[in-house]
């Protein structure tokens, strides 16, 4: 499995020596943490500002074209999609997730969800992100690869660069749930199957995971 190096600031300094994150290695919870204050946080931020300029280049050409039309159904779209999808992630999926790791580590049974087991939300915002994917490529394709038309206003470009932006932050995420955290969540919840699981279950989790992964990589 590739996994994708995110660079993030040095705490000790300001002015950017940033240092690469290795996500499969690291605690469920600074993952998800990174997810919801990185990629949930901007996404939002984005699909506000890209709405508003929508409305902003409609307003300055009067009349809107075929093309910023169709950017506005793919956004709105998105939107409708995402917003929902995030929350849900944010208040059922990812503390289930912190809880069960905590578990783990306190050497606990886990609380049984009312959704059964991780499996199930897992599958659903797969799917979800499989239609946020298909969406993005709509909208790939209605700005022909994000390319401003010539004589292109400033909010016209600012809006075909915002939506290559969200694209690009779009995979990532998905990247980080669909590729390191449900795969995750899902052994750390096999290695909870019994109450008295001991700790160590997580390094054997984590073990496991590195496995899977070298065994995706040996099929690539
Ligand atoms: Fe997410
Ligand atoms: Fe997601």
């Amino acid at each position: 499995m590739i996994h994708v190096q995110h660079a993030e600031p040095a705490p000790s300094s300001k002015n950017a020596r940033r240092v690469a994150v290795d996500w499969s290695k690291r605690p469920l919870r600074e993952l998800m943490r990174h997810i919801v204050d990185e990629h949930h946080t901007r996404t939002r931020e984005r699909l506000d500002e890209l709405r508003a300029l929508v409305l902003e280049v409609a307003r300055q050409q009067g009349d809107t074209s075929y093309e910023l039309d169709e950017i506005r159904h793919w956004l709105v779209d998105l939107d409708d999609e995402l917003r929902p999808h995030m929350a849900r992630e944010e208040i059922v999926l990812f503390p289930y997730i912190e809880d069960l790791e905590t578990a783990l580590r306190a050497g606990r049974a886990r609380i049984v969800p009312p959704f059964g087991d991780v499996a199930n939300p897992v599958r659903r915002m797969m799917v979800e992100h499989d239609h946020s994917g298909a969406m993005l490529r709509q909208l790939r394709e209605a700005t022909s690869a994000y390319s401003a038309p010539r004589g292109a206003s400033k909010a016209e470009r600012a809006l075909y660069a915002g939506l290559e932006a969200l694209e690009a932050d779009l995979l990532e995420h998905m990247h980080l749930e669909t590729d390191i955290l449900f795969p995750r969540a899902q052994a750390l919840e096999e290695a909870s199957a019994s109450p008295s699981t001991p700790p160590r279950a997580l390094t054997e989790c984590a073990h496991a995971h590195e496995s899977r992964g070298a065994r995706k990589d040996r099929r690539a």
